[in-house]
């Protein structure tokens, strides 16, 4: 069966025919379907909010809490501006600065501010509280636990740690990285 052969001999006469052809097969090729992980599994913290708060770095987190500075004072007896106050905020009864207008959403969150909900707070803040007015997502655990040392330390009676919890042997090998950093924690037990 030399057919389909000669046909190619017959329009290959350098009219454009030959490149149709090959457009075809290329499209025959086109949909093979791709398998993709979405960036979510990705995101989990690999160790337990204990772990990384004993192994963060609070020196670390005050400098990239200058980000906050741009909404947030952090000293004692600081003014209120596009957010409110943050001294002290570990242990704070959540959306309780005197003269600060939160949304009905923050009052409506109730409670006080732990480690683990400010932590759930800066991972998506809009996620966690929809309707919050602040608009902030810090993907990496390890980050998050330098800051949140760093907020816990704004304090005269610092709120301790939680208590570190080893999830499982393989999930903690992930977070080997954590081990590096002192050991600065000012309080756990
Ligand atoms: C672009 C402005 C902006 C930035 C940057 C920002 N925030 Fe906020 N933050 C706000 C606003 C506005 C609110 C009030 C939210 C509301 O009323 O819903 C708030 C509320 C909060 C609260 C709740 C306080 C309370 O009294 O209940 C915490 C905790 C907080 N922010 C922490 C942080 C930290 C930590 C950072 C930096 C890592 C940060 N924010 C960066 C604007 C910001």
């Amino acid at each position: 069966m030399a057919l389909p052969q000669l046909t190619g001999f017959l329009f290959g006469g350098g009219e454009g025919h030959g490149g149709g052809e090959a457009a075809e097969l290329h499209l025959a090729y086109c949909c093979v379907e791709l398998e993709t992980e979405t960036a979510a599994a990705v995101e989990q913290a690999p160790l337990g909010l204990g772990t990384l708060l004993a192994n963060a770095s609070a020196s670390g987190g005050e400098r990239r809490a200058a980000l906050c500075k741009s909404c947030h004072t952090l000293d004692e007896g600081g003014p209120n501006t596009a957010g409110p106050n943050l001294w002290g905020v570990v242990g704070r009864p959540v959306a309780s600065v005197d003269g600060y207008n939160y949304t009905a959403a923050l009052k409506a969150a109730g409670g006080a501010w732990t480690y683990d909900r400010l932590d759930q707070y800066l991972k998506n803040s809009q996620d966690y509280i929809p309707g919050t007015a602040m608009a902030q997502r810090f993907a990496k655990p390890a980050q998050r636990a330098d800051i949140l040392a760093y907020l816990g330390s704004l304090s005269a009676n610092p709120v301790a740690f939680p208590a570190p919890v080893v999830i499982d042997e393989e999930t903690a090998n992930a977070g080997e990285e954590a081990d590096e950093a002192g050991e600065e924690a000012p309080g756990g037990h």
